[in-house]
């Protein structure tokens, strides 16, 4: 006897159907899977089989059990084919009814005691389903609800055990679909703990982050420990717009393949910030991997990526950057295919602007000789440092003002004046089609976008010949400048858009030297 049953297997962040076709004949006992890598086919085959005994039912050893996974050509990783591959083994042994077989996509792993256990990707699998017309899919029950949150039609059937599944097929136990309010959760979910009312002074870092939000800009903070650098960088997300409801779930789709969802707080409402150790792999930070997993360039898209500690990252770390920050995804390559992520984040960088950390300080004195200085500076000079439109220096904030009462400006108040500033954006680029904001212009754009009278290209100038800037920083001032001018809703870049956007390439000056 044949029996089909229906799972998916994760590409990037989409999902594809496969079959899993079990036949049983002769009276050989012999079982094999084929289309699973090896190792992960013994181990399946041991939890299937103790699985199912210990459930209670009789598995069948007298017969030759093939099982394929098709197609072939899919990569199929994880655990989650136990199930379908019990269900299809015991309905070729008559434990099963196969009618409704055929309504549902069926996904998890089986514990030895036949419990189901939770798996990931389960949110771009419901949402793959739904499109493929399924009634149904029948999961871990831990997965629930982060799979009902894509696809509304669909009956999303949680099981905690190997019987449940059993009785629910053979209509002897009925299980009501899993229901998510997905407008509620996303909702609830989009308070913030984190508000720029709480950082006390530094105006001038928190102007540099609201231009950086507005145009969808980089930036890197140079201060001292404790001079903030860190919580002004927690609370960059939220002056940035809020999420749309469609962005939130393809950031989901990514934590959920990462099993990074918890049960009870489903959906990414708010943008991700991410803030990974400078020990960082270069596959955790970009992707990939034995079995390949979103990095946190993906894990923070459409968010916040915060380096910390910016020089003590690996060069080749900061390197495997370059692709995602230049195209907005990650290709991973491997000997059968290639996978793509989409890795669309802001990037925060903070570094102090010495290794003791206090050079320029007016409190204490750097201990650093000046060639060791010049060696910090140079680890984040290059192609990173050239995608990053905004240097801002953080000096330790003063006693008196670290010990006022006075409450800063709300996050939610600045946020105003970037989605004003974005709107702005928008319009301008209706026509171009893949800009979203100032920082995404090429040369072309720059020319035609930022067009500066004499007074402006004179003050330009007279900095990139006094203050040694470098002729790089040309472009990434004329765009930061625009964006300051959509922020004063000027239809023109004035000289004093351009000296405030003069004032953020601190790096590339030779101050240091
Ligand atoms: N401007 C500020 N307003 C309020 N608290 C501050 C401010 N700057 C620093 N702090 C306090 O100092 C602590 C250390 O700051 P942190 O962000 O970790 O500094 P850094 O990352 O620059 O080393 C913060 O957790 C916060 O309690
Ligand atoms: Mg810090
Ligand atoms: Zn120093």
């Amino acid at each position: 006897m044949i029996s089909k049953v229906y799972t998916a297997a994760l590409m990037g962040i989409d999902a594809y159907k496969v079959e899993v076709e079990t036949h049983a004949e002769g009276n050989v006992p012999f079982f094999t899977i084929v289309g699973l890598p090896d190792n992960a086919v013994k181990e399946s085959r041991e939890r299937v089989v103790s699985a199912i005994k210990n459930s209670g039912y009789k598995f069948v050893y007298q017969k030759r059990i093939t099982i394929n996974l098709a197609p072939a050509d899919i990569k199929k990783e994880g655990s989650s084919y136990d199930l379908p591959i019990a269900v299809g083994i015991m309905t070729t042994q008559e434990m099963i009814e196969p009618g409704k077989l055929n309504d549902y996509i069926i996904l998890g792993e089986l514990a030895l005691d036949g419990s189901i256990r939770p798996v990931h990707g389960s949110l771009s699998i419901a949402i793959a389903a739904e499109k493929m017309g399924y009634k149904g899919i029948i999961l871990p029950e831990e997965n629930a609800r982060e799979a009902s949150m894509g696809s509304p039609e669909l009956d999303v059937i949680p099981a905690a055990h190997l019987t449940d599944v059993v009785n629910f097929l053979n209509g002897q136990l009925q299980i009501d679909p899993f229901k998510t309010d997905i407008h509620e959760l996303f909702r609830e979910g989009q308070k913030s703990k984190f508000d720029f009312a709480d950082v006390k002074g530094q105006e001038h870092v928190k102007r540099a982050l609201e231009v950086a939000a507005a145009g969808g800009h980089n930036i890197i903070m140079v201060g001292p420990p404790g001079s903030g650098k860190t919580m002004l960088a927690k609370r960059f997300a939220t002056i940035l717009p809020p999420l749309s409801l469609e962005e939130a779930i393809q950031t989901t789709k990514i934590h959920s393949i990462s099993g990074l969802l918890k049960n009870n707080h489903g959906l990414v409402a708010t943008r991700p910030f991410r803030s990974p150790h400078h020990t960082i792999s270069d596959a955790a930070l970009v992707g990939g991997g034995k079995y390949p997993k979103p990095g946190e360039v993906s894990l923070s898209h459409h968010g916040v990526l915060f380096l910390d500690e910016l020089p003590e990252f690996k060069k080749n770390v900061l390197e495997v950057m370059r692709q995602p920050m230049e195209d907005g995804y990650v290709t991973i390559s491997r000997a059968s295919m290639s996978l793509t992520y989409p890795a669309n984040f802001l990037l925060a960088a903070a570094m102090n602007p010495c290794p003791c950390g206090y050079f320029g300080d007016p409190t204490r004195s750097c201990t650093c000789p000046p060639p060791q200085i010049q060696r910090y500076l140079a680890k984040v000079s290059g192609p990173l440092l050239d995608r990053i439109d905004i240097h801002i220096e953080v000096p330790a904030v003063k006693f008196k003002e670290l010990s006022s009462d006075r409450k800063g400006e709300p996050s939610a108040k600045i946020r105003e004046r970037v989605e004003q500033a974005r709107n702005v954006q928008q319009k301008r680029f209706e026509s171009e089609t893949d800009l979203f904001s100032n920082a995404d212009m090429q040369a072309a754009e720059i020319r035609k976008f930022c067009k500066i009278d004499e007074v402006g290209q004179e003050l330009l100038k007279t900095a990139i010949n006094k203050l040694g800037l470098s002729a790089r920083a040309y472009d990434r001032i004329l765009k930061v400048s625009r964006t300051i001018a959509d922020l004063a809703k000027e239809e023109s870049i004035l000289p004093e858009h351009i000296s405030e956007a003069i004032q953020y390439r601190s790096l590339d000056r030779d101050i240091w030297s």
